[in-house]
Formats: structure tokens, C-alpha cells, sequence
């Protein structure tokens, strides 16, 4: 028997909501028994609308093509305006009248902007995250977009990837809990309501690792890794009810990810028991050939669908390939009829077979609402990650600032910005929708806010003119905001990058302010982790903003002004040095850990020329009050495999008291470390997490209990097993810190 243990209770799932209604399959069996082979591939295809195509760059008329009935979805269109036309000739003027579906990558809000994903888990707010989901989808829906190239559930270890903007972090567990979070959120609880979209949970599997850290590049990864760390936030995904799921551009040990039968058929159909669509990423069909798997299109067409890619995203392959290769007895007309069920059965879910149209007057009660907006500000509040507030001279912090009696110099490329407080992957949002930085701290401080734009993000020979004049704003100051980071198109897809620093002139602007002897707050936007070693020693306060989206000023005014106390956590390691990378929390202990010898020629595993640790862990973030943990205690110190494995559960507790002079809300995290079983086991892993909002001197129990299910890895002779040993345990604030328990697991 299994019991509710911490994962299932933050992925919460649920049986699948799109198949296995009698008058869908009904409709599915009738549409495909009048298909022809041309129709039926028709459903598997996809285009990017207006734009050339495929390998060969061939221009797609899409009209012509849904008058045929040869189109089955199509992406980065949206609108009445846009999408009525099309989809009439779908409708109207295709034989069998099947609408089609449109998609795009609506990755962090479609008009209403939230934090990039991985600030969104850095507020690890699972039901806030939700709410942004649902918003995402009520705008998105409302314009016609039924199917959402989101979330992206690639857990990475490695900042110098771009795209760990688009993640959850580094860790598995809460990436499975932020992919069911944002499915949840996408889907709705009706996939026929006209505000549902389909989620995808994409890239299929381990695409956050690839070598270097470069975007595209190959994957090496044991069967053991794919499956303990990178596979989870899928089945997560699954389990939540995820309708649809990409492959990606990269190998995976070899074998490209779109043609990789293993992890598409074996795992995810029969194993996981997925019902729904897997699409191909862009033209990843096409790729295969330049993979050198496959020496021609119909090659790659064949090796992508028999591995079990239903949908052709702009290759052009399936459309010109699929029929033929049926035809020749090279795929089977069952397998296809599969697919093309597949999609049929998704459409009739999505009810778009009754309401195919774009309705022109929607968006306008939808976009940009007063309760969207307040969301995307209290998630903006709640992704902000305090790093660093030392005591000044007055014995007191630089935050939060005390608006009654602080002139602020507010200073950098930030400070004025609009579009760059986006982020990356805004296909609706629009600058003059976005509150900037500035008015929303005049609001606050009036005359007290003077502002200098330092820098831009690249060299420029006008940088010292600027540096200067932003040195005698601070010196009229008694605080200097300085807001800096990168440049919002730093990270996001094909954004790899060799050096996490500041870019451009911001160091020396940085240097030249702190000279001024004006306490620094530093406020830093990204996308990734970046590298503040020197940054730390220069600023006495350090706030972690990403981007913070559509409400980014008011946002970030009321957390430096103390309206609200700082709540966001670390979901990926930040590094003292980009050598360190990749650097999780969750390493091995391996034969020589850090501190086993401390002699001048340590033999150890690190450094020669940097220490071992990042320099803020994950889960760190520090907050207005101060939080203190009593120790761990667990229900049993001895436990049996056997006892776990039929239903009984380990519980884990800590009591956690706010010791500060304000209310603030704590995550409080359960790390636990597994030895004695048949693998190597990290020394740390996420088990659990909750955020508990505490008032001046009050105290709560937080409790944990893990199940059977939360305790399983995959032992030796790759077999999921929950394995004898010892078992430690610690509830703590973040992933360097605590002190464990042990609990015996027998046999
Ligand atoms: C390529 C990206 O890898 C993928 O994540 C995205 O959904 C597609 N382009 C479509 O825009």
C-alpha cells in the first residue's frame, strides 16, 4: 500500500482529465474511420504562422493547408484578427471540418508579465505559482492559445546555461512540485472550459546538463542520473494531469533526444502509462540528420515518430514523409491512427470542436486586470531574495529603508528601464505595461530620490563620464541603490555564457560608489546564478530582484521600503567562481570530501585556488526578522524497509520561532541523506519544504512524513528499491546548514 508522503502531497496527482470519456472516443473513432492518410498525417503537423519553415526554408501557405485538412496545430499566432481567418478555412472549407489548435510559448505570462520561472520558484509558493498559471491561462486562452509550450521542467546544475531561467532550479523535488504547480495552474480544472490550455512539460529528458553548459550541446547521463534527477519533474508533470510533453535539440549518451525510443516509448508511454501528445521541439526532426542519425528527411521523419514523436513542429518532414513511409509498410497505420487519436481526442477535451473561433471582444475583461496585476506584484515581492544586509555603522541595516529620513541615490541601467525588467521569454508583454523602478521609490521618498544611470550592459566609451556622474549623486546620498544584473536577453535559450559577472562597466561602477563611503544596496536582476564574490565585499545589502515582470517598480519599492519583509529562497547554488560549475547542493560525499583533510596539500576533491562551497546555498535567503530552528526529531529511531514499503511513514518535526522584531514568512526545508544502501547517495536532498508566515515571537512545529515513495532511488541493477541503512534528517533554512538525525532503516 502506498501512503501520502511529502512528494505526493506537493505534486497532489491525479488521474489523467482528457481521456476515457465515452462521447469523446465515440467522435474520435467516427472523425478517424473517414480520414485519409493525408488527413490523418495532417493532424500530426505543425507550423509557426506566416513565417519559412524546415530544413529547406520552404514557405508554407497555412491556408491552403488548413483548407486541406492538412494542418493540425499552429504556433506563435494569436488574436481574433489573426487566428479566425485561418481556422475558418480549417472549419469551414476543410472536408471533415476539424478546427485547429494554436500554440505558443506563453512562459512567464502572456500580457500580465510574473517573475521568469526561476524566480517564480524561488518564492516556493506552490499555489501562488498556480495562480500565475491560471492568469497566464485566462489571458492566453482568451486570445485563442488552447496549448502552452510550458512549463520547462529541465532541472540544471549549471548556470552558465541560459536557459536555467526557464527552470526551477537545481533541484528534482521542486522542480516536481513547480511542473504539477504550473499545470495545474495552465489546465484549470476543466480542460473544456474556454480558459484552459494544454501545459507541456518539455525538454524530454536531461536537456539542463549539457556539456560546458552550452544550449544545444550533448548529454552524458547514466541511466541512474536520468532517472533520480532529471526524469522526476516529468512524471510529476504526468501525475498532474500534463497533457502534452517535448523532446528537445540534444543527445542524450548518444542517442538524440527526438529519436531516443528508450526514454519517449519505453519510459514514458509504457512504463508511465503518458496518454498524451509528444511534440518535437523546432525543427528537432530536421536535426537529426544533422545529428548524423539519420541520413535524409525521411529517415529522420521515420526515426522520430518510431520513437514515438507524434508531432512534426516545423521540420516539414511528417508532412511531406509520414504518408509515404505508411504507405511503404515502414510504420504501421495502427501506430499512426494512434497519434492521430492522440491529438483528435485532445481537441474534443478542449472543446474547440464547439467553439473553434477567437471571440474578438474577450481579451479586453482578461489582459491586465487589476487582480492579474496584484499577483504579478505579490509574486514579484515574493521572488525577491535578500543575500545580504550587514549591520552599518549606526548598528542598523541599510534595509529596509527608512523613507521619512533617507535621501537614496537610486543608480544603474535599471533604474529607468521598462522592457529589460521583462526578462527573456515575453512573446505579448509590452513595455508601457510595465511599472518601472524609479516612480515607484518617488512615490515613497519624493525629493529624497535622486537617480543616475551609471552604465549600460556593455562597454562604452561614455562609461566614465556616466560612472562619475553617478559617484557625485551617491555622495549627496545617505544610501545608494544600485540596480544592476544583466541585460534581459542574457539568458533564455542559446544564452549560454563563460562568465557570470556583471557585464560592462557595472563592476567599476559598482567600486567607484562603494569609494564614496555611501552604503551600497545592491540589487541585482538575472536569470541565472551569477558570481558576487567581489560584489559582497563591496555592498553591505544584497537583493536578489530576477525579472520581476509587469509590476517589477511597485514591487521591489514596497520590499526595500519595509512594506514587506523578504521571503524568497535560493532554488540554484549561487557560485563564488564560474569554475565551480556545475556545483548543486546535492553532490556526493565522495572517497575525499571537503574536511576530511584539512593538511596544507589536502588531497581532497575541490580547489587548489577556490573553496569547495558556493557562496550562497541552496534554499538560502535571509529576511527582515531572524528565524531560529530547534533541533530535528523523528517518530521512530529505527524503522523497516519492509514496514515502509507497506504503508508505514517516517515523520520528521522541528519547531521554528520568529526571533526578530517583524513578521516574516520562513521555508522551512527537510534534507535528508541516505548510507549504507548499494549506491553512492548525496549527502544532502530535498524531501519536503513549507513556508510558515510567523509573527513576532510566535513559534510553530513544522511536520514532515515521508513515505516509502519519498525514500526510493534507483539502486544497483538500475531497480527503484527503498534500501536498509542509516538514514539522516534535518529540517533547516537552507542546504549548508543544521544538524541531522539519524533513523536505522532495517530490513
Ligand atoms: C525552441 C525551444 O527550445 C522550445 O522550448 C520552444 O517551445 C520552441 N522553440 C517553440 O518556440
Amino acid at each position: 500500500m502506498e501512503s501520502t508522503g511529502e512528494r505526493d502531497r506537493l505534486v497532489r496527482p491525479q488521474p489523467p482529465p482528457f481521456f476515457g470519456h465515452a462521447a469523446i472516443e465515440q467522435r474520435v473513432s467516427d472523425l478517424l474511420a473517414r480520414m485519409t492518410l493525408e488527413e490523418k498525417v495532417g493532424q500530426l503537423v505543425q507550423f509557426s504562422s506566416g513565417g519559412a519553415t524546415g530544413p529547406d526554408n520552404v514557405e508554407v501557405n497555412e491556408r491552403e493547408l488548413a483548407a486541406q485538412g492538412f494542418i493540425g496545430s499552429i504556433l506563435n499566432t494569436s488574436g481574433a484578427d489573426d487566428i479566425n481567418p485561418i481556422q475558418r478555412c480549417a472549419v469551414e472549407d476543410s472536408r471533415l471540418g476539424i478546427p485547429i489548435l494554436f500554440a505558443l510559448d506563453v512562459i512567464h505570462g502572456y500580457r500580465t508579465i510574473f517573475p521568469v520561472p526561476l524566480g517564480l520558484s524561488a518564492t516556493w509558493d506552490l499555489e501562488l505559482i498556480e495562480r500565475c498559471a491560471r492568469m497566464s491561462a485566462v489571458e492566453a486562452a482568451s486570445e485563442g492559445i488552447r496549448w502552452n509550450f510550458s512549463p520547462m521542467v529541465d532541472v540544471s546544475h549549471d548556470a552558465r546555461w541560459g536557459r536555467i531561467m526557464e527552470s526551477g532550479g537545481e533541484d528534482t523535488l521542486l522542480n516536481e512540485a513547480v511542473a504539477a504547480a504550473f499545470v495545474r495552474g495552465y489546465q484549470g480544472d476543466d480542460l473544456s472550459e474556454p480558459t484552459s490550455m494544454l501545459a507541456c512539460a518539455k525538454h524530454l529528458a536531461g536537456y539542463g546538463a549539457p556539456i560546458g553548459g552550452r544550449d544545444y550541446d550533448s548529454v552524458e547521463l547514466s541511466e541512474r542520473t536520468l532517472r533520480d534527477t532529471y526524469l522526476p519533474p516529468f512524471k510529476a508533470a504526468l501525475d498532474a494531469g500534463c497533457a502534452t510533453m517535448m523532446s528537445g535539440f540534444h543527445t542524450v549518451a548518444g542517442v538524440p533526444s527526438t529519436a531516443n525510443r528508450h526514454i519517449l516509448r519505453d519510459i514514458l508511454r509504457d512504463e508511465w502509462g503518458f496518454q498524451g501528445i509528444v511534440v518535437s521541439d523546432w525543427n528537432s526532426i530536421g536535426e537529426l540528420v544533422t545529428h548524423g542519425v539519420a541520413i535524409d528527411g525521411r529517415t529522420a521523419a521515420l526515426k522520430a515518430f518510431s520513437a514515438g514523436v507524434d508531432v512534426d513542429m516545423q521540420a516539414n518532414l511528417y508532412v511531406t514523409q509520414l504518408a509515404d513511409l505508411v504507405r511503404a509498410g515502414e510504420i504501421a497505420e495502427d501506430v499512426l491512427n494512434d497519434a492521430v487519436r492522440r491529438m483528435l481526442r485532445l481537441k474534443c477535451a478542449l472543446g474547440l470542436f464547439e467553439r473553434p473561433y477567437v471571440d474578438a471582444g474577450a481579451s479586453s475583461s482578461t489582459i491586465l486586470t487589476p487582480a492579474h496585476r496584484a499577483v504579478a506584484r505579490q509574486a514579484a515581492e515574493r521572488s525577491f531574495v535578500l543575500l545580504q544586509n550587514q549591520a552599518l555603522a549606526s548598528g542598523r541595516p541599510a534595509l529596509p529603508i527608512d523613507t521619512a529620513t533617507t535621501t537614496v541615490a537610486l543608480i544603474g541601467p535599471y533604474a529607468r528601464s521598462h522592457h529589460g525588467l521583462l526578462g527573456g521569454w515575453v512573446m505579448r508583454g509590452r513595455d508601457e505595461d510595465t511599472a518601472p523602478i524609479a516612480p515607484a521609490l518617488g512615490e515613497r521618498l519624493g525629493e529624497n530620490l535622486l537617480i543616475a544611470d551609471g552604465c549600460g550592459f556593455e562597454r562604452d566609451e561614455r562609461d566614465a563620464a556616466s560612472i562619475q556622474e553617478a559617484v557625485e549623486v551617491a555622495r549627496r546620498a545617505d544610501v545608494a541603490v544600485l540596480v544592476l544584473g544583466e541585460r534581459w536577453d542574457m539568458s533564455g535559450e542559446a544564452r549560454s555564457r563563460t562568465r557570470l559577472d556583471l557585464p560592462g562597466g557595472q563592476q567599476e561602477l559598482l567600486k567607484a560608489v562603494a569609494a564614496t563611503r555611501t552604503p551600497v544596496v545592491l540589487v541585482v536582476f538575472t536569470g541565472r546564478p551569477l558570481v558576487l564574490t567581489r560584489e559582497a565585499e563591496d555592498a553591505s545589502s544584497m537583493l536578489l530582484a530576477w525579472f520581476p515582470g509587469t509590476e517589477a517598480g511597485p514591487a521591489l519599492a514596497r520590499v526595500l521600503c519595509g512594506e514587506v519583509s523578504p521571503s524568497g529562497r535560493l532554488t540554484a547554488s549561487f557560485p563564488r567562481h564560474v569554475g565551480q560549475m556545475p556545483m548543486p547542493y546535492s553532490m556526493l560525499s565522495t572517497g575525499r570530501p571537503v574536511d576530511s583533510d584539512t593538511g596544507a596539500h589536502a588531497m581532497v576533491v575541490g580547489y587548489r585556488d577556490e573553496a569547495r562551497a558556493s557562496l550562497f546555498p541552496f534554499g538560502f535567503g535571509l529576511s527582515y526578522t531572524a528565524f531560529e530552528y530547534s533541533t530535528t526529531a523523528v517518530s521512530a529511531d529505527a524503522l523497516s524497509a519492509r514496514d515502509l514499503d507497506d504503508g508505514a511513514m517516517l515523520g520528521v518535526s522541528a519547531t521554528i520561532t520568529n526571533t526578530g522584531s517583524r513578521p516574516g514568512t520562513e521555508t522551512a526545508q527537510l534534507y535528508v541523506e541516505h548510507r549504507g544502501g548499494s549506491v553512492a547517495r548525496p549527502t544532502r536532498l530535498l524531501k519536503g519544504f513549507r513556508r510558515v508566515h510567523l509573527d513576532t515571537g510566535e513559534e510553530c512545529r513544522v511536520e514532515f512524513t515521508l513515505s516509502a515513495a519519498d525514500l526510493r532511488y534507483t539502486g544497483e541493477g538500475v531497480r527503484e528499491v527503498c534500501e536498509p541503512g542509516v538514514l539522516s534528517a534535518v529540517i533547516a533554512p537552507h542546504a549548508a546548514d543544521g544538524t541531522p538525525v539519524s533513523v536505522q532503516i532495517t530490513t
